[in-house]
């Protein structure tokens, strides 16, 4: 089967998307702005934007997502931090627990940022530039905040890849896949044992997920291997999730994509892909259950109505192709390349 041809474009967009922050990382002494960046330049925008992007190599590895994404953007940085007065009080460095954090003597749990690494040696070995005096001099005459901190900005938003466990789910749910599906159900108590994977059906699951108290969660260890390679982590073997989107990710989603895409295409009574068309519907035989079938597919996997130009091109690119040699393969081909679209990847 033809892989459809979304995927480099799907890959690059992501990894667009996934490394906004990465204009923040200067090289070590403050040099120039890469050159060629996309169109957006990471040349500060304000005094705060000097000191944010002066902080981020020492603090965007832990504050760029999850609770606290202090460094996920100028708005996020101001919003989250310059201006919320626990941490940065305007006009005295000294009580702010920004410095405090800084030189490690902060009250409460976290006495020290970042965590585990003095941010004076990080300056010393010339990991950042931007010293605990400056940081000091910029919160004694902390510029006003901007007007645009009292009101929602809708351009600001900022989107992460979906978790490996959002994936396995979220992808069972709309394929109109279930366990069963994957795994052996004729010993009758399977559920509370370790999962044997029938052959050949690209099992995916977390390592840490299925029932039991050994390693020995799934029988067929190529699940949890695909289940590592989506980026997933393990408790069991204190493994940490991986934020980023990578080629092994991306390889294990396109296997992944088809081989479950075709599973929903094969199963019995599944309407999930097939809602509005059987295997025997053709674009040339009945080319409105074909246009709208491939509509309901692209709103039940990516959560809006394509434009028509988008629709156009996945019948022509993706669809039409594939039907040449089988509507089952087309099905699959459209199922799978909706999978490696942006907006199924993100959250
Ligand atoms: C190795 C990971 C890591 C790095 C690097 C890191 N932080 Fe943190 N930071 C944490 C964790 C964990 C917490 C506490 C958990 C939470 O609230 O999210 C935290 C909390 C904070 C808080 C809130 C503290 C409070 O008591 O409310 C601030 C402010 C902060 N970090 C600033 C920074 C700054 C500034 C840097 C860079 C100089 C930095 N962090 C680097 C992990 C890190």
């Amino acid at each position: 089967m033809r892989t459809p041809r979304w995927m480099p474009r799907t890959a690059a967009l992501l990894c667009l998307a996934l490394t906004v922050g990465a204009c923040t990382e200067k090289p070590p002494g403050g040099g120039p702005n890469p050159p060629d960046d996309g169109g957006t330049t990471c040349a500060p925008e304000n005094r705060n934007d000097e000191i944010r992007l002066g902080l981020a190599p020492a603090c965007e590895g832990c504050h760029l997502t999850g609770n606290k994404p202090f460094f996920a953007s100028l708005t996020a940085f101001e919003n989250g931090l310059v201006y919320d007065e626990r941490y940065v009080k305007p006009g005295d460095p000294d009580n702010s627990l920004l410095v405090q954090l800084l030189v490690g003597n902060a009250p409460g749990s976290y006495p020290q940022m970042p965590l585990g690494q003095r941010y004076d040696e990080l300056v010393a070995s010339g990991h950042v530039t931007l010293t605990t005096e400056q940081v000091k001099a910029w919160i004694r005459e902390l510029p006003p905040p901007p007007g645009r901190l009292e009101a929602a900005d809708p351009k600001e938003f900022t989107v992460r890849r979906l978790s490996a466990e959002e994936m396995v789910v979220s992808l069972m749910d709309q394929l109109g896949l279930v366990l069963e599906d994957f795994v052996s159900t004729t010993d009758p108590n399977w559920r509370n044992k370790a999962y044997v994977v029938n052959g050949g059906k690209l099992f995916v699951w977390p390592g840490d997920w299925s029932p039991g108290i050994s390693t020995e969660y799934v029988s067929d260890s190529r699940s949890v291997e695909r289940f590592d390679a989506l980026g997933g982590g393990n408790s069991l073997v204190y493994r940490k999730k991986d934020v980023g989107f990578g080629p092994s990710a991306a390889q294990t989603l396109v296997q992944m994509s088809q081989a479950w895409c075709a599973r929903a295409v094969d199963k019995r009574g599944n309407t999930a892909v097939l809602r509005y068309v059987t295997l025997a519907d053709t674009s040339a035989k009945n080319p409105d259950a074909v246009q709208k079938n491939l509509r309901a597919l692209y709103l039940r996997m990516l959560g809006q109505p394509p434009s028509e130009a988008e629709a156009k091109q996945l019948f022509e690119q993706v669809y039409l192709p594939l039907e040449a040699q089988s509507a089952r393969l087309g099905w699959i081909g459209v199922c799978a390349s909706l999978i490696r679209h942006p907006l199924w990847l993100t959250y």
